[in-house]
């Protein structure tokens, strides 16, 4: 497909109906900014790729890892579409071939549908063809003007008489056009129009009176063609990609109790016999192996998680590794770069943050776990803190294999609890501990005995 194929994404507008300081290309939507869907699609069609981009030309840039494939131009002054794509002339290479012309804002559109319109623009050796689609409500697109069922012109909303805007046929904003008529009409373009801008849909009438043929596709889901020019849109867009991404989801074996609450974005995946409960989300670079419960409420960004995890309700882990049959939760919080090894157990309200726990350890209830690692088969008491920061610095602690660390320990970092190591509940700890060793660092108890007794006979004569 790649061969004499230039895919030129227009990315410079200013995104004026978002009311936002962002660049449109960059909002999110499944995960991913608008414009890493073109740009995918794109690559994966092959050929020259050229990004049109305005404000914030750097973020945008920056937003799809400064590729060096791209090549971007930069549209300094957003005239219309028409003027973007000309500012792509020299970019374009030598005028030649096909040039298939893509908005930053149709995250839909499928490679398959993509395809099909180069196949039939290169079949047909029509100077331009359309990808069109018949929607419910046209407001606000470009209508497909025809006489004799032929393609003579588009028109936008705002320029559309009382009938034309009756027309129900929409352009989409993607084309195919033949190279050699493409740059010659766009230098007859005006922007004698309703915005006064240099509008690309005008090209179509100019190719047409130069006697060019022009050829649609009409698109068999209309939902494709969607563009996205404000917050409602962009809502609306997100709801049908996280429908489509779900159904993915259960084609490929996962079980979802409740589709409606359950957020997963399109860069996620899950292993077969998964099980997703109400109410989660699953974001970014996030992997579930098979067989996993993620229970209700669950929050998962960026995390690696093996086969048969267990996460019980509510818990929020960031860039965090769970090896096979670890179980989590409810409430347990992993913050960036947890690793928790395979069959550990984190119980309820326990924060992890930058630590490692080895196979099969237990950190059960209550703790904070910061900058430690924890070897195999350890036992963490409730409520037992590594005092990781001293005001200044944070420190490290190690707990070797086998080590029992008693409830209520405040582990003072940097320090390390030898293999086997016992440490009395109720300890604070600042020195090492050898291996086999039992630390106590609690105050001793002393008994008085029948002091309570004493005191109440003593209040009993004073009462008297
Ligand atoms: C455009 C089409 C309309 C079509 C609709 C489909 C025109 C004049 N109209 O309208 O027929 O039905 O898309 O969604 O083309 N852009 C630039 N530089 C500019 C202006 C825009 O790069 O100066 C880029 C935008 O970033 C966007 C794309 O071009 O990705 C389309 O622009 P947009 O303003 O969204 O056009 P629409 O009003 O939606
Ligand atoms: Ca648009």
């Amino acid at each position: 497909m790649g061969a004499d194929l230039t895919v030129v994404i227009l990315a410079a507008g200013e995104g004026t109906r978002m009311r936002s300081r962002r660049p449109k290309a960059l909002h999110l939507i499944g995960g991913r900014p608008l414009i890493a869907y073109p740009v995918s699609l794109a690559e994966r069609l092959g050929g020259r790729l050229v990004v049109v981009v305005g404000r914030g030309s750097e973020d945008v840039r920056r937003a799809l890892g400064d590729p060096t494939d791209v090549h971007f131009v930069e549209q300094k002054v957003r005239l219309g579409t028409g003027h973007a794509l000309k500012e792509t002339r020299s970019a374009c290479g030598n005028g030649r071939g096909t040039v298939l012309v893509l908005p930053a804002d149709t995250p839909l559109l499928s490679e398959e549908t993509l395809k099909r319109l180069v196949d039939r623009h290169r079949g047909s050796g029509a100077a331009a063809t359309l990808l069109t689609a018949v929607v419910e409500d046209p407001t606000g697109y470009g209508r497909i003007v025809r006489e004799a069922g032929q393609v003579t012109a588009i028109v936008e909303d705002r320029d559309a008489s009382p009938q034309q805007k009756q027309i129900r046929e929409i352009n989409s904003s993607i084309y195919a056009f033949d190279a050699r008529h493409l740059w010659p009409a766009l230098e007859q373009i005006g922007a004698e129009n309703a915005k006064g801008e240099y509008y690309l849909t005008d090209v179509i009438a100019v190719l047409r009176r130069e006697g060019r043929r022009i050829d649609a596709l009409l698109s068999d889901d209309p939902a494709e063609c969607l563009g996205i020019n404000d917050r409602k849109q962009l809502a609306h867009v997100a709801a049908l990609l996280r429908t489509r991404t779900l159904e993915r989801l259960m084609a490929e074996g996962v079980t979802i109790l409740d589709p409606a609450t359950t957020y997963v974005d399109d860069t996620v995946s899950v292993g077969p016999d998964s099980v997703l409960a109400p109410g989660i989300v699953l974001e970014g670079a996030t992997m579930v192996g098979a067989e996993c419960s993620i229970g209700l409420g669950c929050h998962v960004s960026d995390s690696r998680l093996g086969d048969r995890v267990t996460l019980k309700p509510y818990c929020v882990l960031t860039q965090a590794i769970v090896e096979d049959e670890a179980t989590l939760g409810p409430f347990a919080h992993l913050r960036p770069l947890s690793h928790v090894g395979a069959r550990a157990k984190i119980g309820n309200f326990v924060e992890l943050k930058k630590s490692r726990i080895g196979r099969g350890s237990k950190v059960p209830h209550l703790s904070y776990v910061g900058d430690a690692t924890i070897e195999e088969d350890v036992n963490i008491g409730a409520g037992t803190i590594t005092c990781n920061y001293d005001g200044v610095k944070k420190h490290e602690t190690r707990i070797r294999k086998g080590a029992f660390v008693g409830t209520n320990t405040s582990l003072v970092a940097p320090i390390t609890i030898g293999e086997g190591a016992y440490v009395g509940a109720g300890s604070t700890i600042t020195k090492d501990v050898p291996p086999g060793a039992l630390a106590l660092g609690r105050a001793e108890q002393t008994i008085k005995e029948g002091w309570a007794t004493r005191r109440k006979q003593r209040q009993k004569a004073d009462d008297r």
